[in-house]
């Protein structure tokens, strides 16, 4: 049996040690030897748990165990979490970890301790919950440019959205009930203002360059401000609300736009379907073309089976680096107000001729019978000429168009 320990038993953590018990079969197709939970660190007991008897509260009983080979770090937040990762990884134990948390704040720095401690800082988990994303971008696109990713990264607010549409709640009771079925972060701002996508979005846009994107970097909106009359004017328009990541590397010039807000997304695009807490990413490779991966973005056992996944491709790969493509450089950003995309605007009805003169003959009229405001989408401008235009009115709200 390969050991291995867990530190941090909350969902994940013993979602972990559910996956390895209830699969070990299959898990022995691949590695026949078999993996064992030897510890399980956490400040809490679990008295009356199967696993209470390898509970430990100190990392130095893992830390100075020869027999463990992999952490799985399921702790959150970046202290001391990292601390332990990094004190793992310089003994040459490697750590996979669902914390996006840490991963965006300091994974390079940590992929660089593992390459030259020759072992391995995994993170599949930190993204799309269950869907296997990292190890295709890192493993299947040796041969691509990927020009862009584009993902529905947050389960909660896309049920939350899903809700809103489908049974024409408002937001707060559609918060209500993810966060009764246990899908929001215990502080749910992290999700419905759009840092929890965000720091996702940083971590594949980092994974796709090989530069360090971080989520302070990457301008960012959520949905708490998106209301029921949103979604009507977009169903107008033959659209829904979607949460996106969205991140763009131009081949020619290195420089990478990426942001998190919600967008508009047309009928007949991948992610238009993508409902409830599923989360879907679109990648599109230089000559590959368009690829959407779709599945389970949060939850216990989808979560921990992305880690179950990261501990058997490091004891495959015991002794070595798994060489994951993260550099620690700084990224090279583009100018986000430079990049061009059409909005829909609403504006007090008052002010539909000041908007015509402002944004042009051209802008396209949307009306859902509101006669109290003048709703309508703008031709492509650039970010910085929009912000410039929309600053001038009072009351106005607007979304990206995908
Ligand atoms: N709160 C997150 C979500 C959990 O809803 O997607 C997974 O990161």
């Amino acid at each position: 049996m390969t050991e291995i320990a867990i530190i941090g038993f909350g969902t994940v953590g013993s979602g972990i040690a559910e996956v390895i018990d209830e699969n070990q079969a299959e898990i022995r197709r691949e590695l026949p030897e078999g993996i064992h939970v030897k510890y399980i660190l956490d400040i809490r007991d679990f008295p009356g748990s199967p696993y209470a008897d390898r509970v430990v509260h100190d990392i130095d009983v893992i830390l100075n165990d020869p027999e463990i080979s992999v952490i799985c770090e399921t702790m959150g937040g970046k202290e001391p979490a990292f601390t332990f990762s990094k004190r793992a990884l310089e003994k040459g134990i490697s750590v996979c970890t669902s914390n996006k948390e840490l991963v965006d704040a300091l994974g390079g720095t940590l992929a660089v301790i593992a390459r030259e401690h020759n072992c391995s800082y995994l993170f599949e988990a930190s993204v799309g919950g269950g869907i296997p994303i990292l190890r295709p971008l890192r493993s299947s696109f040796a041969q691509e440019f990927i020009t862009s990713v584009i993902g529905i990264l947050n389960g909660t607010t896309n049920y939350i959205l899903t809700k809103m549409e489908t049974e024409d709640l408002d937001f707060e009771e559609a918060l209500r009930q993810a966060q009764d079925n246990g899908y929001a972060e215990r502080n749910p701002e992290a999700d419905i203002e759009g840092y929890d996508p965000c720091r996702k979005i940083a971590i594949l846009a980092s994974l796709v360059t090989g530069m360090n994107v971080k989520y302070q970097q990457v301008p960012c909106e959520g949905i708490s401000k998106i209301d029921k009359k949103d979604l009507q004017y977009a169903r107008a328009i033959g659209r829904a609300v979607k949460l996106l990541g969205v991140c763009r590397h131009d081949r020619a010039t290195n420089q990478i736009l990426v942001r998190t807000a919600p967008y508009m997304v047309p009928k007949g695009h991948p992610l238009y379907s993508v409902e409830d807490v599923f989360n879907a990413i679109m990648v599109h490779g230089n000559m590959v073309g368009d690829l959407m991966f779709y599945g389970s973005g949060a939850g216990k056992l989808p979560t921990a089976s992305a880690v179950v996944s990261d501990v058997v491709e490091c004891i495959q790969n015991a002794g070595k680096n798994i060489d994951i493509g993260l550099r620690n450089q700084p990224a090279v950003m583009g100018d986000a107000m430079a990049e061009k995309v059409s909005f829909f605007v609403r504006v007090p009805a008052e002010q539909a001729d000041k908007a015509k003169t402002y944004f042009g003959s051209e802008i396209q009229p949307v009306s859902i019978g509101v006669e109290s405001e003048f709703a309508f989408t703008t031709p492509e401008i650039t970010e910085g000429d929009f912000a410039a235009r929309i600053k001038e009115f009072d009351g106005a709200k607007s979304i990206r168009l995908l």
